[in-house]
């Protein structure tokens, strides 16, 4: 049997399948996973979300992050932060929420983040890197996972060697591993031979993350780690169908037509978690990625010239009404044999 599709158990939370969508910032939210497990995910990892902002936040701030969709399946929500004490107060409330498991961000390269210490600076005190993941699994009672990468720079191991303690002195239930270095944020080759050497030296499951854009890829990758499941991430950016095709149930690309239908399910859920103007502005972030998919499936009928017009049209929209007036002016070409 193919080793993609077989069920596997991380920290007692049983996943039907190897094929998981990455925490991904200002996107993951409970729509964005719902469709991933609509088109066959196992698993999903939320946005990453800030342990102050949950500890000192107000409902609304609660609501907005930690809200799950019971159709959603198993689902980790991703916290970051570098002070045990709030790592612990925030974990509790996610402990409440129902998620499957919390993953703690370790890997982010940006300064916003860093600066604080959280993020990829974790890599720079284990000793509190291990602290906080401690906290955040005495605080919540939920199995925790965390997402790191090799180091700073090319050439340094301390993330491996933080993966090691995580998973011996914190008890992890498994390690998220971005094989690029921080300093190359998400650009350049992954190393997916060390990822490979972590997967395994580590007594834990590896979850792999990087450079997975095709479905294709997404198995060599996949024999080439022994991963015990790969991440999603920009591959899946208004591509669900690209967990079909991985996990077999899809060979060729979308039509135009079931291409649309998806963003009109987009905007419909934008509609459910925002208020309408705030989910129009929202939205815009996503059309592009859809508007790609068009050009995937036809570049001669959608050509860059024609889309750009489309895209420019659905970026002014203010309102989930206009959105879907811009929506419905699209053209498609009849399908195939219609
Ligand atoms: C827009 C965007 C947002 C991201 N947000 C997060 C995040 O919140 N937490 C995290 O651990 N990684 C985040 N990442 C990193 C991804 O989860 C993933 O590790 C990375 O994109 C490498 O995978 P890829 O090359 O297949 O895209 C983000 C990446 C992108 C492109």
């Amino acid at each position: 049997m193919d080793r993609l599709l077989e069920n596997w158990n991380i920290g007692g939370v049983d996943v039907v399948n190897r094929v998981v969508l990455a925490p991904l910032a200002g996107i993951g939210n409970w729509f964005v996973r719902l469709q991933a497990k609509r088109y066959g995910a196992g698993m999903t990892f939320s946005e990453m979300v800030s342990s102050h902002g949950l500890a000192y936040g107000d409902r609304r701030t609660r609501n907005e992050f930690l809200r799950l969709d019971p159709r959603e399946g198993p689902t980790g929500i991703q916290l970051f932060g570098a002070d045990p004490a709030i790592m612990r107060e925030a974990a509790a409330i996610v402990g409440e929420s129902g998620a499957s498991l919390i993953d703690i961000n370790m890997g982010c390269p940006v300064k916003k983040v860093c600066r604080t210490g959280a993020g990829s600076s974790m890599l720079r005190d284990p000793d509190n890197a291990v602290a906080v993941a401690t906290a955040a699994s005495e605080g919540s009672g939920l199995p925790v996972t965390v997402k790191l990468r090799p180091g700073f720079k090319p050439g340094e191991r301390d993330g491996v060697t933080l993966a090691h303690r995580l998973a011996d002195e914190a008890g992890v239930a498994g390690i998220a591993f971005h094989p690029r270095h921080a300093s190359q944020q998400h650009k350049g080759l992954p190393d997916y031979d060390l990822a490979r050497e972590v997967v395994e030296s580590l007594p834990v499951p590896v979850i792999l993350s990087g450079g997975l854009l095709t479905d294709v890829k997404v198995r060599r990758v996949f024999e080439q780690t022994g991963a015990a499941a790969v991440m999603l991430a920009r591959g899946s950016l208004g591509n669900p169908w690209l967990f079909e095709r991985v996990t077999g149930e899809r060979d060729g690309l979308p039509e135009p037509a079931e291409v649309l239908d998806e963003l009109a399910w987009v905007i419909d859920r934008a509609g459910e978690h925002y208020e309408d103007g705030r989910a129009a502005r929202y939205l815009r972030k996503f059309y592009p990625w859809y508007l790609e998919r068009l050009k995937e499936f036809d570049g001669t009928y959608f050509t860059r010239a024609r889309l750009n017009k489309i895209n420019q049209r659905l970026q002014t929209t203010d309102s989930l009404e206009q959105a879907r007036t811009a929506l419905d002016s699209i053209d498609v070409p009849a399908a195939a044999g219609a």
